[in-house]
């Protein structure tokens, strides 16, 4: 990776953290829930989705304030997403980002309600944004509804569980991955892009974009999985295994896995050249992406 998306990321990640803190510092609420919303947020993520959205809004206009409320009800919500996906009832794991999941910090109960609040608080943070119009919050509002909900990430998650314990073909693999990553992703690019003034026309090859994006980020995930160093990632490897999940490297094995990753990168290419932006950070945003080892 270069050193230049190296700082751009460093640069964004410590923006989105400071906007992210502060957003729910704020609150006026029972101290434990704000505890433990504020516990998983802090625990350190990539902030890979909201760095996404704010480099999809860059590709079209420099100054990211209109984009920056978008990114942290994005982070907002992917952070919800883990505190459930970790519950006993789901993957039930014990570590994420380095520490302690949620409900084993505070207890199932607050994990549920904190996760909760995460997700609902988000919209307000983008109703309440004096940067965007009335009509870009409606949009946004929808989008994130319905990239997060039944229609997205909430049915893949469904589908993700529903697959335990049986065989799937890539194809269901594929559609699994698609809803419960790529839709987060694809909010992450539609927004900045549609915030920044992209055409119909590039929003579309965005799109494509996305979708490609959202499965390298899954298969590589997979990968890690397998291949992952515990201590780096900061969650426990062998999880999918130990729930006979439907993975890449269990369809195609781990070679398998990488060039099916290779396939995805292409294409993912592509579809940033037809959108004009493949002299952008997303391209290289993407090459993190695939190789990355946390
Ligand atoms: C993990 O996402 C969950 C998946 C969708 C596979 P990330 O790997 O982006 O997690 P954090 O935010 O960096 O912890
Ligand atoms: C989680 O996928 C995806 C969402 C929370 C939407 P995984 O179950 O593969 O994520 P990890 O591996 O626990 O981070
Ligand atoms: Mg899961
Ligand atoms: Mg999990
Ligand atoms: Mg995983």
């Amino acid at each position: 990776m270069s050193e230049k998306i190296q700082d751009y990321i460093t640069e964004y990640r410590g923006l989105i953290e400071k906007e992210l803190t502060e957003s729910l510092r704020k609150l006026s609420i029972p101290s434990q829930l704000k505890e433990s919303m504020l516990y998983s947020v802090q625990a350190g993520g990539k902030r890979l989705r909201p760095i996404l959205l704010l480099s999809s809004y860059q590709v079209y206009d420099g100054n990211y304030n209109k984009a920056m409320s978008s990114s942290i009800a994005l982070e907002m919500i992917h952070t919800y997403s883990l505190i459930h996906d970790d519950l006993p009832a789901m993957d039930d794991d014990d570590y994420r980002r380095g520490k302690l999941t949620n409900h084993k910090q505070f207890d199932e109960a607050t994990a549920i309600l904190a996760g909760d609040a995460l997700l609902t608080y988000s919209f307000e943070v983008v109703a309440d944004d004096p940067n965007l119009t009335e009509q870009q919050k409606v949009e946004i509002m929808k989008m994130l509804s319905i990239c997060s909900g039944p229609k997205g990430m909430v049915a893949g998650q469904f589908l993700d569980m529903e697959a335990e314990d049986r065989e799937i073909t890539l194809e269901e693999l594929e559609q699994i991955h698609v809803q419960k990553t790529g839709q987060l992703l694809e909010f992450a690019i539609y927004a900045g892009a549609f915030l920044g003034g992209a055409s119909r026309e590039q929003l579309e090859h965005l799109k494509d974009f996305a979708y490609y994006l959202g499965l390298i980020f899954q298969v590589q995930d997979d990968i890690l999985d397998v291949t992952g160093d515990e201590q780096k990632l900061g969650k426990p490897v062998g999880s999918d295994e130990g729930n006979e999940k439907g993975t890449y490297p269990k369809l195609l094995g781990l070679k398998g896995a990488m060039k099916q990753k290779e396939k995805y990168v292409e294409k993912a290419y592509q579809a940033l050249r037809k959108a004009e932006a493949d002299h952008s950070y997303l391209m290289e945003l993407t090459d993190y992406f695939s190789n990355r080892d946390y």
